[in-house]
Protein backbone atom coordinates (compact mmCIF):
# COMPACT_ATOMS: atom_id res chain seq x y z
CA UNK A 1 0.00 0.00 0.00
CA UNK A 2 1.11 3.40 -0.69
CA UNK A 3 0.73 5.65 1.81
CA UNK A 4 2.52 8.74 2.85
CA UNK A 5 2.73 10.75 6.02
CA UNK A 6 4.11 14.18 5.87
CA UNK A 7 7.40 14.45 8.22
CA UNK A 8 8.75 17.64 8.93
CA UNK A 9 12.16 17.21 10.24
CA UNK A 10 12.30 20.95 11.20
CA UNK A 11 9.63 20.47 13.75
CA UNK A 12 10.52 20.30 17.49
CA UNK A 13 7.44 17.15 17.38
CA UNK A 14 9.15 13.85 17.26
CA UNK A 15 9.05 12.02 14.34
CA UNK A 16 7.71 8.96 15.64
CA UNK A 17 4.60 11.39 17.25
CA UNK A 18 4.70 13.02 13.69
CA UNK A 19 4.00 9.40 12.28
CA UNK A 20 1.47 8.69 14.75
CA UNK A 21 -0.65 11.60 13.99
CA UNK A 22 -0.42 11.41 10.20
CA UNK A 23 -1.73 7.81 10.34
CA UNK A 24 -4.34 8.20 12.88
CA UNK A 25 -5.53 11.27 10.89
CA UNK A 26 -5.69 9.14 7.53
CA UNK A 27 -7.31 6.52 9.84
CA UNK A 28 -9.81 9.04 11.20
CA UNK A 29 -10.48 10.84 8.07
CA UNK A 30 -10.93 6.60 5.93
CA UNK A 31 -7.93 7.20 3.80
CA UNK A 32 -7.50 4.12 5.84
CA UNK A 33 -10.43 1.97 6.37
CA UNK A 34 -11.42 -0.26 8.39
CA UNK A 35 -9.37 -3.65 8.08
CA UNK A 36 -6.75 -2.25 5.85
CA UNK A 37 -3.86 -3.42 6.26
CA UNK A 38 -1.12 -0.74 7.37
CA UNK A 39 2.12 -1.04 5.30
CA UNK A 40 5.10 -3.40 6.24
CA UNK A 41 7.19 -1.53 9.07
CA UNK A 42 10.27 -2.06 6.58
CA UNK A 43 8.47 -0.47 3.70
CA UNK A 44 6.91 2.36 5.71
CA UNK A 45 10.61 3.30 7.64
CA UNK A 46 11.92 3.34 3.63
CA UNK A 47 9.94 5.39 1.72
CA UNK A 48 9.81 7.90 4.41
CA UNK A 49 13.42 7.48 5.43
CA UNK A 50 12.94 6.70 8.63
CA UNK A 51 13.56 3.70 11.26
CA UNK A 52 12.05 0.83 11.89
CA UNK A 53 11.85 1.25 15.20
CA UNK A 54 10.07 4.92 15.09
CA UNK A 55 7.68 3.08 13.14
CA UNK A 56 7.42 -0.08 15.44
CA UNK A 57 6.81 2.82 17.94
CA UNK A 58 4.13 4.05 15.85
CA UNK A 59 1.97 1.03 15.58
CA UNK A 60 2.47 0.06 18.90
CA UNK A 61 0.78 3.41 19.88
CA UNK A 62 -2.13 3.32 17.51
CA UNK A 63 -2.79 -0.32 18.99
CA UNK A 64 -3.00 0.66 22.31
CA UNK A 65 -4.46 3.53 21.36
CA UNK A 66 -7.48 0.97 19.70
CA UNK A 67 -6.93 2.58 15.90
CA UNK A 68 -5.42 -0.33 14.98
CA UNK A 69 -4.77 -3.84 15.97
CA UNK A 70 -1.62 -6.13 15.51
CA UNK A 71 -1.67 -9.79 14.62
CA UNK A 72 1.00 -11.91 15.09
CA UNK A 73 3.29 -12.57 12.14
CA UNK A 74 0.42 -11.13 9.85
CA UNK A 75 1.11 -7.63 10.11
CA UNK A 76 -0.97 -4.41 11.78
CA UNK A 77 -4.68 -3.72 10.72
CA UNK A 78 -7.02 -1.09 11.17
CA UNK A 79 -9.45 -1.46 13.76
CA UNK A 80 -11.74 1.86 13.46
CA UNK A 81 -14.32 2.30 11.01
CA UNK A 82 -13.61 6.42 10.00
CA UNK A 83 -17.87 6.20 10.14
CA UNK A 84 -18.17 5.48 13.77
CA UNK A 85 -18.36 8.66 15.67
CA UNK A 86 -15.30 10.64 16.46
CA UNK A 87 -15.27 12.26 19.78
CA UNK A 88 -15.90 16.10 19.43
CA UNK A 89 -12.79 17.62 20.56
CA UNK A 90 -10.53 14.99 17.74
CA UNK A 91 -13.14 17.08 14.93
CA UNK A 92 -12.19 20.43 13.95
CA UNK A 93 -15.54 22.54 13.75
CA UNK A 94 -16.20 22.98 10.11
CA UNK A 95 -16.30 26.51 10.09
CA UNK A 96 -13.37 27.18 11.76
CA UNK A 97 -9.86 28.18 9.83
CA UNK A 98 -6.25 28.53 10.83
CA UNK A 99 -5.87 31.85 12.08
CA UNK A 100 -9.20 33.09 12.03
CA UNK A 101 -8.08 35.13 15.25
CA UNK A 102 -4.97 37.05 13.52
CA UNK A 103 -5.42 40.09 11.87
CA UNK A 104 -5.98 40.06 8.55
CA UNK A 105 -6.33 42.84 6.29
CA UNK A 106 -7.82 45.94 6.58
CA UNK A 107 -9.08 45.90 3.18
CA UNK A 108 -10.75 42.38 3.52
CA UNK A 109 -12.21 43.52 6.83
CA UNK A 110 -13.70 46.20 5.38
CA UNK A 111 -14.76 44.50 2.38
CA UNK A 112 -16.79 41.93 4.03
CA UNK A 113 -18.22 44.44 6.47
CA UNK A 114 -20.02 45.98 3.20
CA UNK A 115 -21.73 42.67 1.90
CA UNK A 116 -23.91 43.04 -1.48
CA UNK A 117 -27.15 41.38 -1.70
CA UNK A 118 -28.23 38.18 -1.55
CA UNK A 119 -30.04 37.58 -4.77
CA UNK A 120 -33.86 35.87 -4.36
CA UNK A 121 -34.48 32.51 -6.11
CA UNK A 122 -35.94 32.38 -9.45
CA UNK A 123 -38.80 34.45 -10.16
CA UNK A 124 -41.72 34.36 -12.82
CA UNK A 125 -40.94 38.39 -13.58
CA UNK A 126 -37.66 39.59 -13.36
CA UNK A 127 -37.41 43.53 -13.19
CA UNK A 128 -33.87 42.76 -12.11
CA UNK A 129 -32.09 46.00 -13.43
CA UNK A 130 -29.07 46.47 -15.42
CA UNK A 131 -30.17 42.91 -17.36
CA UNK A 132 -29.97 42.97 -21.34
CA UNK A 133 -32.30 40.41 -23.07
CA UNK A 134 -29.86 37.58 -22.61
CA UNK A 135 -32.12 35.54 -25.68
CA UNK A 136 -30.83 38.42 -28.11
CA UNK A 137 -27.39 37.29 -27.63
CA UNK A 138 -26.66 37.05 -31.42
CA UNK A 139 -25.11 33.64 -30.58
CA UNK A 140 -24.51 32.35 -34.36
CA UNK A 141 -22.86 35.62 -35.29
CA UNK A 142 -20.48 35.20 -32.36
CA UNK A 143 -19.92 31.78 -32.90
CA UNK A 144 -18.84 32.74 -36.82
CA UNK A 145 -16.59 35.19 -35.35
CA UNK A 146 -15.32 33.04 -32.71
CA UNK A 147 -14.33 30.60 -35.16
CA UNK A 148 -12.79 32.66 -38.02
CA UNK A 149 -10.52 34.28 -35.26
CA UNK A 150 -9.76 30.53 -34.23
CA UNK A 151 -8.85 30.15 -37.68
CA UNK A 152 -6.92 32.90 -38.63
CA UNK A 153 -4.88 33.54 -35.38
CA UNK A 154 -4.52 29.58 -34.03
CA UNK A 155 -1.54 29.22 -31.52
CA UNK A 156 -1.07 33.17 -31.26
CA UNK A 157 -4.25 33.16 -28.78
CA UNK A 158 -3.13 31.01 -26.58
CA UNK A 159 0.06 32.49 -24.55
CA UNK A 160 0.37 35.97 -22.38
CA UNK A 161 -0.70 38.85 -24.24
CA UNK A 162 -0.44 42.30 -23.28
CA UNK A 163 -2.03 43.31 -19.92
CA UNK A 164 -3.76 46.04 -21.61
CA UNK A 165 -5.88 44.11 -23.62
CA UNK A 166 -5.46 42.40 -27.50
CA UNK A 167 -4.46 45.26 -29.77
CA UNK A 168 -6.81 44.84 -32.04
CA UNK A 169 -9.73 44.75 -29.48
CA UNK A 170 -8.21 48.45 -28.61
CA UNK A 171 -8.24 49.77 -31.87
CA UNK A 172 -12.11 48.67 -32.69
CA UNK A 173 -13.07 50.05 -29.10
CA UNK A 174 -11.13 53.36 -30.39
CA UNK A 175 -12.69 53.45 -33.21
CA UNK A 176 -16.12 52.97 -32.22
CA UNK A 177 -15.61 55.59 -29.51
CA UNK A 178 -14.71 58.10 -31.84
CA UNK A 179 -18.26 57.22 -34.05
CA UNK A 180 -20.31 57.01 -31.35
CA UNK A 181 -18.76 58.59 -28.21
CA UNK A 182 -17.24 61.74 -30.07
CA UNK A 183 -14.55 60.57 -28.03
CA UNK A 184 -10.89 60.30 -29.51
CA UNK A 185 -8.48 58.51 -27.85
CA UNK A 186 -5.60 56.34 -29.11
CA UNK A 187 -5.38 52.81 -28.80
CA UNK A 188 -2.70 53.23 -26.60
CA UNK A 189 -4.83 54.82 -24.05
CA UNK A 190 -7.35 52.01 -23.19
CA UNK A 191 -7.01 49.48 -20.82
CA UNK A 192 -9.01 46.74 -21.36
CA UNK A 193 -10.52 45.14 -18.04
CA UNK A 194 -12.52 42.45 -16.68
CA UNK A 195 -15.97 44.78 -17.09
CA UNK A 196 -16.64 48.42 -14.93
CA UNK A 197 -16.34 46.24 -12.07
CA UNK A 198 -12.42 45.72 -12.02
CA UNK A 199 -11.91 49.11 -13.28
CA UNK A 200 -13.71 50.58 -10.77
CA UNK A 201 -11.43 48.35 -8.09
CA UNK A 202 -8.38 49.13 -9.55
CA UNK A 203 -8.47 52.84 -9.95
CA UNK A 204 -9.54 52.61 -6.11
CA UNK A 205 -6.25 50.55 -5.34
CA UNK A 206 -4.36 53.14 -7.66
CA UNK A 207 -5.74 56.16 -6.36
CA UNK A 208 -7.31 55.93 -2.80
CA UNK A 209 -5.32 55.51 0.43
CA UNK A 210 -7.00 55.18 3.56
CA UNK A 211 -8.72 58.52 4.94
CA UNK A 212 -8.68 59.66 0.79
CA UNK A 213 -11.70 61.75 0.30
CA UNK A 214 -13.83 60.39 -2.45
CA UNK A 215 -16.61 62.23 -3.97
CA UNK A 216 -20.00 60.36 -5.11
CA UNK A 217 -23.08 61.23 -6.35
CA UNK A 218 -26.02 60.42 -3.50
CA UNK A 219 -27.92 57.71 -4.51
CA UNK A 220 -24.95 56.32 -6.40
CA UNK A 221 -24.02 52.87 -8.02
CA UNK A 222 -23.41 50.39 -5.07
CA UNK A 223 -20.85 48.26 -6.39
CA UNK A 224 -19.00 51.77 -7.07
CA UNK A 225 -19.23 52.63 -3.67
CA UNK A 226 -18.05 49.44 -1.50
CA UNK A 227 -14.60 49.38 -4.03
CA UNK A 228 -14.08 52.81 -2.85
CA UNK A 229 -15.41 52.10 0.77
CA UNK A 230 -13.32 48.99 0.95
CA UNK A 231 -10.55 50.92 -0.51
CA UNK A 232 -10.77 53.49 2.99
CA UNK A 233 -12.01 56.51 1.34
CA UNK A 234 -14.27 59.10 2.80
CA UNK A 235 -16.82 58.87 0.84
CA UNK A 236 -18.16 62.95 0.25
CA UNK A 237 -21.63 62.47 -0.71
CA UNK A 238 -22.99 65.44 -3.21
CA UNK A 239 -26.87 64.95 -4.19
CA UNK A 240 -28.23 64.84 -7.56
CA UNK A 241 -31.40 66.26 -8.83
CA UNK A 242 -33.27 65.96 -12.21
CA UNK A 243 -30.32 66.96 -14.06
CA UNK A 244 -27.73 64.66 -12.25
CA UNK A 245 -25.04 65.55 -9.76
CA UNK A 246 -25.36 69.31 -8.12
CA UNK A 247 -22.09 70.32 -9.60
CA UNK A 248 -22.38 73.74 -7.50
CA UNK A 249 -22.05 72.13 -4.24
CA UNK A 250 -18.81 70.56 -5.02
CA UNK A 251 -17.11 73.57 -2.84
CA UNK A 252 -13.91 73.33 -0.27
CA UNK A 253 -14.81 69.67 1.81
CA UNK A 254 -15.18 68.29 -1.62
CA UNK A 255 -11.42 69.90 -2.75
CA UNK A 256 -9.65 67.82 -0.93
CA UNK A 257 -10.69 64.19 -2.75
CA UNK A 258 -8.68 62.25 -5.17
CA UNK A 259 -11.52 61.57 -7.31
CA UNK A 260 -15.31 61.54 -7.86
CA UNK A 261 -17.02 58.85 -9.60
CA UNK A 262 -19.87 60.49 -11.77
CA UNK A 263 -22.17 58.63 -14.37
CA UNK A 264 -23.14 61.90 -16.41
CA UNK A 265 -24.83 60.02 -19.36
CA UNK A 266 -27.33 58.26 -17.20
CA UNK A 267 -27.33 58.98 -13.45
CA UNK A 268 -27.25 55.43 -11.59
CA UNK A 269 -30.01 55.10 -10.23
CA UNK A 270 -32.00 57.97 -11.15
CA UNK A 271 -31.73 58.35 -14.57
CA UNK A 272 -30.29 62.19 -15.05
CA UNK A 273 -28.45 63.53 -17.95
CA UNK A 274 -25.78 65.99 -16.61
CA UNK A 275 -26.19 69.32 -19.09
CA UNK A 276 -23.37 70.79 -20.74
CA UNK A 277 -22.85 73.31 -18.42
CA UNK A 278 -22.62 71.10 -15.19
CA UNK A 279 -20.35 68.86 -17.01
CA UNK A 280 -17.87 72.20 -18.03
CA UNK A 281 -17.95 72.97 -14.26
CA UNK A 282 -17.34 70.24 -13.42
CA UNK A 283 -14.31 69.86 -15.85
CA UNK A 284 -12.99 72.94 -14.43
CA UNK A 285 -13.74 72.63 -10.68
CA UNK A 286 -11.70 68.94 -11.27
CA UNK A 287 -8.83 71.30 -12.78
CA UNK A 288 -8.67 73.51 -10.12
CA UNK A 289 -8.39 71.13 -7.22
CA UNK A 290 -6.41 68.47 -8.93
CA UNK A 291 -9.51 66.06 -8.45
CA UNK A 292 -9.77 62.93 -11.09
CA UNK A 293 -13.23 62.57 -12.62
CA UNK A 294 -14.31 58.86 -13.10
CA UNK A 295 -17.00 58.89 -15.52
CA UNK A 296 -19.28 55.21 -15.62
CA UNK A 297 -20.71 55.50 -18.84
CA UNK A 298 -22.11 52.11 -18.67
CA UNK A 299 -25.39 51.95 -20.93
CA UNK A 300 -25.72 55.68 -22.68
CA UNK A 301 -25.60 53.49 -25.81
CA UNK A 302 -29.04 53.05 -25.17
CA UNK A 303 -31.08 56.55 -25.28
CA UNK A 304 -34.54 56.04 -27.06
CA UNK A 305 -35.29 59.15 -29.59
CA UNK A 306 -33.44 61.15 -28.90
CA UNK A 307 -29.37 61.87 -30.02
CA UNK A 308 -26.32 60.22 -28.55
CA UNK A 309 -24.62 62.49 -26.46
CA UNK A 310 -21.18 63.33 -25.90
CA UNK A 311 -18.96 61.51 -23.16
CA UNK A 312 -17.59 63.95 -20.21
CA UNK A 313 -14.45 62.41 -21.69
CA UNK A 314 -14.74 64.00 -25.19
CA UNK A 315 -15.35 67.49 -23.28
CA UNK A 316 -12.23 66.95 -21.01
CA UNK A 317 -9.40 67.75 -24.02
CA UNK A 318 -11.89 71.04 -25.29
CA UNK A 319 -10.95 73.06 -21.93
CA UNK A 320 -7.72 74.26 -21.28
CA UNK A 321 -5.84 72.48 -18.85
CA UNK A 322 -4.98 68.85 -18.02
CA UNK A 323 -6.75 66.28 -18.73
CA UNK A 324 -8.91 65.10 -15.80
CA UNK A 325 -11.27 62.43 -17.29
CA UNK A 326 -10.93 58.48 -16.52
CA UNK A 327 -13.41 56.71 -18.62
CA UNK A 328 -14.71 53.49 -18.05
CA UNK A 329 -16.98 51.46 -20.77
CA UNK A 330 -17.94 48.03 -20.12
CA UNK A 331 -19.85 44.94 -22.91
CA UNK A 332 -22.04 44.27 -19.92
CA UNK A 333 -25.44 45.91 -21.24
CA UNK A 334 -24.79 45.94 -24.79
CA UNK A 335 -23.63 42.46 -26.03
CA UNK A 336 -24.01 40.38 -22.52
CA UNK A 337 -22.54 40.47 -18.59
CA UNK A 338 -20.67 37.14 -18.71
CA UNK A 339 -17.97 38.24 -21.26
CA UNK A 340 -16.69 40.49 -18.78
CA UNK A 341 -14.87 43.19 -21.00
CA UNK A 342 -14.61 46.22 -20.11
CA UNK A 343 -12.21 49.08 -20.81
CA UNK A 344 -10.88 51.96 -19.33
CA UNK A 345 -9.94 55.16 -21.23
CA UNK A 346 -6.90 57.06 -19.63
CA UNK A 347 -5.34 60.66 -19.85
CA UNK A 348 -1.43 59.68 -21.47
CA UNK A 349 -0.07 60.16 -18.58
CA UNK A 350 -1.55 57.11 -16.57
CA UNK A 351 -1.84 54.76 -19.11
CA UNK A 352 1.87 52.59 -17.06
CA UNK A 353 0.16 52.79 -13.95
CA UNK A 354 -3.49 51.38 -14.64
CA UNK A 355 -1.07 48.71 -17.11
CA UNK A 356 0.87 47.56 -14.33
CA UNK A 357 -1.95 47.51 -11.53
CA UNK A 358 -4.38 45.48 -14.32
CA UNK A 359 -0.94 42.99 -15.08
CA UNK A 360 -0.53 42.35 -11.20
CA UNK A 361 -4.21 42.06 -10.67
CA UNK A 362 -4.99 38.84 -13.33
CA UNK A 363 -2.40 39.86 -16.38
CA UNK A 364 -4.91 40.39 -18.84
CA UNK A 365 -8.51 39.66 -20.04
CA UNK A 366 -8.78 36.33 -22.28
CA UNK A 367 -7.52 37.47 -25.52
CA UNK A 368 -9.87 34.55 -27.22
CA UNK A 369 -13.32 37.06 -26.37
CA UNK A 370 -10.84 39.92 -26.91
CA UNK A 371 -10.28 38.90 -30.62
CA UNK A 372 -13.79 37.51 -30.87
CA UNK A 373 -15.46 40.98 -29.76
CA UNK A 374 -12.69 42.56 -31.92
CA UNK A 375 -14.02 40.88 -35.14
CA UNK A 376 -17.33 41.31 -34.20
CA UNK A 377 -16.99 45.24 -33.79
CA UNK A 378 -14.96 45.39 -37.20
CA UNK A 379 -17.27 43.19 -39.05
CA UNK A 380 -19.88 45.74 -38.36
CA UNK A 381 -22.04 43.34 -36.40
CA UNK A 382 -21.54 45.28 -32.82
CA UNK A 383 -23.65 48.54 -34.21
CA UNK A 384 -25.96 46.60 -36.01
CA UNK A 385 -27.02 44.43 -32.43
CA UNK A 386 -26.77 47.79 -30.91
CA UNK A 387 -29.49 49.79 -33.38
CA UNK A 388 -31.76 46.60 -33.32
CA UNK A 389 -31.13 46.45 -29.72
CA UNK A 390 -32.29 50.23 -29.07
CA UNK A 391 -35.52 49.42 -31.01
CA UNK A 392 -36.64 46.95 -29.01
CA UNK A 393 -35.53 48.65 -25.43
CA UNK A 394 -37.31 51.37 -26.86
CA UNK A 395 -40.41 49.44 -27.32
CA UNK A 396 -39.72 47.74 -23.92
CA UNK A 397 -39.70 50.79 -22.22
CA UNK A 398 -43.18 52.27 -23.22
CA UNK A 399 -44.52 49.32 -22.89
CA UNK A 400 -43.46 49.44 -19.03
CA UNK A 401 -44.15 52.46 -18.84
CA UNK A 402 -47.53 52.70 -19.81
CA UNK A 403 -48.87 49.53 -17.75
CA UNK A 404 -47.17 51.18 -14.77
CA UNK A 405 -49.33 54.25 -15.67
CA UNK A 406 -53.00 51.39 -16.08
CA UNK A 407 -52.12 49.49 -13.01
CA UNK A 408 -50.63 52.35 -10.62
CA UNK A 409 -51.61 55.42 -11.38
CA UNK A 410 -50.40 58.20 -9.31
CA UNK A 411 -49.33 55.07 -6.56
CA UNK A 412 -45.82 55.08 -9.00
CA UNK A 413 -44.03 57.77 -9.81
CA UNK A 414 -40.77 58.05 -12.26
CA UNK A 415 -38.23 59.56 -10.96
CA UNK A 416 -38.19 63.57 -12.07
CA UNK A 417 -34.62 62.70 -13.13
CA UNK A 418 -35.59 59.42 -15.36
CA UNK A 419 -34.75 59.58 -19.21
CA UNK A 420 -35.50 57.44 -21.59
CA UNK A 421 -32.53 56.06 -21.65
CA UNK A 422 -30.79 52.80 -20.40
CA UNK A 423 -32.52 49.40 -19.10
CA UNK A 424 -34.01 50.37 -15.95
CA UNK A 425 -36.76 53.19 -14.64
CA UNK A 426 -36.46 54.46 -10.98
CA UNK A 427 -39.87 54.44 -9.66
CA UNK A 428 -41.14 56.07 -6.34
CA UNK A 429 -44.32 54.21 -5.34
CA UNK A 430 -46.74 55.47 -2.44
CA UNK A 431 -47.70 52.76 -0.13
CA UNK A 432 -48.99 52.23 2.96
CA UNK A 433 -45.69 50.33 4.07
CA UNK A 434 -41.99 50.44 3.38
CA UNK A 435 -39.21 49.10 1.00
CA UNK A 436 -38.99 45.73 2.80
CA UNK A 437 -42.64 44.87 2.96
CA UNK A 438 -42.54 45.99 -0.80
CA UNK A 439 -39.85 43.71 -2.20
CA UNK A 440 -41.45 40.54 -0.15
CA UNK A 441 -44.90 41.13 -1.50
CA UNK A 442 -43.53 40.94 -4.68
CA UNK A 443 -40.87 38.12 -4.11
CA UNK A 444 -44.19 36.07 -2.18
CA UNK A 445 -45.77 36.53 -6.10
CA UNK A 446 -43.17 35.59 -7.42
CA UNK A 447 -41.42 39.35 -8.98
CA UNK A 448 -38.16 40.46 -8.44
CA UNK A 449 -37.61 43.98 -8.08
CA UNK A 450 -34.38 45.93 -6.54
CA UNK A 451 -34.81 48.57 -4.33
CA UNK A 452 -33.24 51.36 -4.39
CA UNK A 453 -32.24 51.74 -0.38
CA UNK A 454 -28.91 50.33 -1.57
CA UNK A 455 -28.04 53.16 -3.75
CA UNK A 456 -28.13 55.68 -0.64
CA UNK A 457 -25.10 56.08 2.13
CA UNK A 458 -28.26 57.61 4.03
CA UNK A 459 -31.41 55.16 3.81
CA UNK A 460 -33.99 57.19 2.41
CA UNK A 461 -37.58 58.08 4.10
CA UNK A 462 -39.51 57.18 0.91
CA UNK A 463 -40.12 53.98 -1.07
CA UNK A 464 -38.35 53.16 -4.46
CA UNK A 465 -37.13 50.78 -7.09
CA UNK A 466 -35.56 50.14 -9.79
CA UNK A 467 -37.45 48.21 -12.47
CA UNK A 468 -35.24 46.72 -15.26
CA UNK A 469 -37.15 46.19 -18.35
CA UNK A 470 -33.95 44.71 -21.02
CA UNK A 471 -35.05 41.23 -20.18
CA UNK A 472 -38.51 40.71 -20.59
CA UNK A 473 -40.50 41.20 -23.72
CA UNK A 474 -43.36 43.49 -24.05
CA UNK A 475 -45.99 41.07 -23.21
CA UNK A 476 -44.41 39.75 -19.70
CA UNK A 477 -43.63 43.33 -19.27
CA UNK A 478 -47.42 44.50 -18.96
CA UNK A 479 -48.04 40.80 -16.97
CA UNK A 480 -45.35 41.32 -14.68
CA UNK A 481 -46.28 45.12 -13.94
CA UNK A 482 -49.92 44.08 -13.56
CA UNK A 483 -49.15 40.93 -11.27
CA UNK A 484 -46.86 43.53 -9.32
CA UNK A 485 -49.50 45.96 -8.93
CA UNK A 486 -51.79 43.24 -7.55
CA UNK A 487 -48.97 42.14 -5.02
CA UNK A 488 -48.23 45.74 -3.60
CA UNK A 489 -51.70 47.46 -3.90
CA UNK A 490 -54.46 44.65 -2.72
C1 LIG B 1 -23.61 52.10 -12.81
C2 LIG B 1 -23.14 50.81 -13.39
N1 LIG B 1 -21.89 50.74 -13.87
C3 LIG B 1 -21.43 49.60 -14.42
C4 LIG B 1 -22.22 48.47 -14.51
C5 LIG B 1 -21.68 47.25 -15.23
O1 LIG B 1 -20.77 46.58 -14.52
P1 LIG B 1 -19.86 45.46 -15.21
O2 LIG B 1 -19.23 46.07 -16.44
O3 LIG B 1 -18.86 45.13 -14.18
O4 LIG B 1 -20.74 44.32 -15.58
C6 LIG B 1 -23.49 48.48 -13.97
C7 LIG B 1 -24.30 47.25 -13.97
O5 LIG B 1 -25.42 47.20 -13.53
C8 LIG B 1 -23.97 49.68 -13.42
O6 LIG B 1 -25.23 49.76 -12.96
Amino acid sequence: MDLFVAIDRTLEQSLRDQLYAGLRGAILDGRLAHGARLPATRALAKSHAISRFTVDDAYSRLIADGYATGRHGSGTYVAYAASERTPASDQPAPESIISADRDWSNWGDRLTALKSQPAPASPTYSFKQGVPALDHVPLAVWRRCQSKVGRSAASGLFGYGPPSGFEPLRRSISGYLARSRMLRCDPEQIVITSGTQEAIDLIARLFVDPGDAVVIEEPSYPAARRSFAAAGAELLLIPVDAEGLRVELLGRRESRATLIYVTPSHQFPTGGLLPLNRRRELIEWARETGTLIVEDDYDSEFRYGQRPIEALAALDPTIPGPRSVIYIGTFSKVLFPALRLGYIVLPPDLIDRVTAAKETAGRHAPTGEQATLAEFIDAGHFERHLARMRRMYAARSTAMLAAIDRWFGNRAQRHPAATTAGLHTLFRFELPYGEMDMVSRAAEAGILIEPASPCYAAPPAFTEALLGYGAMNEEQLVQGVQALARALLS
